[in-house]
């Protein structure tokens, strides 16, 4: 009777739109899902541990550059976006979604600590009535596991007195294509009641909404669709290594392969993986498959392939550079794209990192230009950074540099203007199709 009541309850509240969404984790996931939720005049209570991010936020500013900023400014004026780190306030949402980081250990395993310690400050505040919904891309079985168990220690039982579910985010930064709410939305509750609470409640602000059978199977597919991605950029990657090796350019086979109308989807080589997903998400699935017994070698394979990407790249510029009298040490360089992805400022992951990493180690001296990412930070990867900030791209600066390294392809930059000037360019995105004496594909 109780269960029946809560659902309800909090059922026609969703419908009236009288629903408090709280957000744990404002970066690229939680930002743009907050924004929808306010637009749609519902409140938002954004939490997050970046006191940085809570003070912009406040003042209506935006940090993310591929969001427009009037859209924060407006959901803040209009008192229905707010933002805070104090999380004992985690019991004034009807519902909450947690869209906090998921990343790998140094060894490769799956860190859980970000998730653990948010179901902790959930845990403390946790009142009957409350829908909980984990978004952020992890492991089958986390939702029902790991965050049912910990709530559950509180003396409240999932789909009685509180509700859990999983939807795995689908954002695609930069793409101006689809949005948080054109994206169709996988639910999956971990019991009936929570996967129709969680269902109803993204409604709300989705177009589509796609219900699978429980949480597990919602944390499977999102992790398929990016082990999907991987192991295509790496087929894709390896073809290029051997396809130069036979004087065959792979942008050349892609353009005519993609005209078949079926069976065919295209993928792009690069300079390697990169971003917060791609490289990442795939060894979630590996970790649990071992507890299971089991090997995923196509993940694995996957990741052999797209890690040794930088060094091809290296390889095509010593090759280079060599053909032309000179060696990495002491030539001048410059990497054009920090961002993993064109048009957007995320460095997280970049494959930039590795190969400024390897050619400043060779004595190069590199410099950058990237749109995006005003200035070089010290990373996980890159401990020792030396302070670089972006550079102006003029005729004179491009004619300065023994190479120019075309990591990613920003729309903005004027590439008629590079290779008018450079002497070389180490090009690994297909920006020049057709063959110039100073391009080298990488
Ligand atoms: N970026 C993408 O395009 C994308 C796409 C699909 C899925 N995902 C997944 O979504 C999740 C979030 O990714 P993201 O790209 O938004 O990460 P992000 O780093 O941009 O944002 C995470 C935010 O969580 C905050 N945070 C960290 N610990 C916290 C805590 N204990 N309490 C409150 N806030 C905390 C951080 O300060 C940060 O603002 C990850 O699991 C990721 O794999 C990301």
């Amino acid at each position: 009777m109780k269960k029946l009541n809560r659902k309800k309850i909090l059922l026609s509240k969703i419908q009236r739109c009288e629903t408090i969404i709280g957000i744990i984790g404002l970066g690229y996931v939680g930002l743009p899902l907050a924004l929808a939720y306010a637009e749609k005049s519902l409140k938002v209570i954004g939490f997050d541990i970046d006191s940085k991010k809570i003070k912009t936020l406040e003042r209506g500013e935006c940090y993310i550059s591929h969001i427009d900023a009037a859209r924060v400014k407006q959901a803040v004026k209009s008192k229905k976006l707010s933002a805070t780190s104090d999380f004992s306030r985690l019991n004034e949402p009807d519902a909450i979604i947690i869209c906090v980081p998921t990343p790998l250990t140094p060894q490769r395993d799956p860190d859980m600590s970000y998730i653990i310690k948010t179901t902790e400050q959930i845990k403390k505040c946790l009142r009957a009535g409350q829908l909980i919904v984990l978004e952020s891309t992890t492991y089958p079985g986390t939702t029902e596991e790991l965050v049912k168990d910990m709530l559950e220690e509180t003396g409240m039982v999932c789909g009685r007195d509180f509700y859990l579910a999983f939807s795995p985010e689908r954002e695609d930064p930069g793409n101006a294509n689809y949005s948080t709410t054109t994206i169709p939305k996988v639910v999956g509750g971990v019991d009936q009641a929570s996967g129709d609470l969680a269902q109803a409640m993204y409604e709300k602000v989705i177009q589509k909404t796609v219900r699978v059978k429980n949480a597990r199977t919602a944390e499977a597919v999102k992790l398929t669709e990016n082990i999907f991605r991987a192991i295509n950029i790496a087929m894709v990657n390896e073809l290029k290594v051997i396809y130069e090796r036979m004087g065959i350019d792979i942008w050349d086979v892609l353009d005519a392969a993609s005209t078949k109308p079926f069976g065919f989807m295209r993928f792009n080589p690069g300079p390697g993986w990169g971003g917060h997903c791609i490289p990442l998400d795939p060894f979630y699935l590996s970790w649990k498959a071992r507890e299971c017994g089991m090997e995923t070698k196509f993940i694995e394979l996957a990741g052999e392939v797209n890690r040794r990407m930088p060094e091809y790249m290296v390889n095509r510029l010593q090759q280079a550079l060599n053909e032309r009298g000179k060696s990495v040490k002491r030539s001048k360089l410059m990497i054009i794209g920090i961002a993993y992805k064109k048009d957007i400022n995320d460095d997280r992951e970049s494959p930039a990192y590795k190969i400024i990493t390897s050619i400043i180690a060779m004595g190069a001296n590199i410099s950058y230009h990237d749109p995006f990412v005003p200035t070089v930070k010290r990373t996980r990867q890159w401990p020792d950074a030396p302070a670089l900030k972006s550079q102006p791209l003029t005729s004179r600066t491009i004619a300065a540099q023994d190479a120019i390294l075309i990591i990613t392809d920003h729309t903005s930059v004027d590439y008629k203007l590079i290779a008018k000037h450079a002497k070389l360019i180490v090009d690994s995105r297909g920006v020049y199709r057709k063959p110039l004496p100073n391009v080298v594909k990488a």
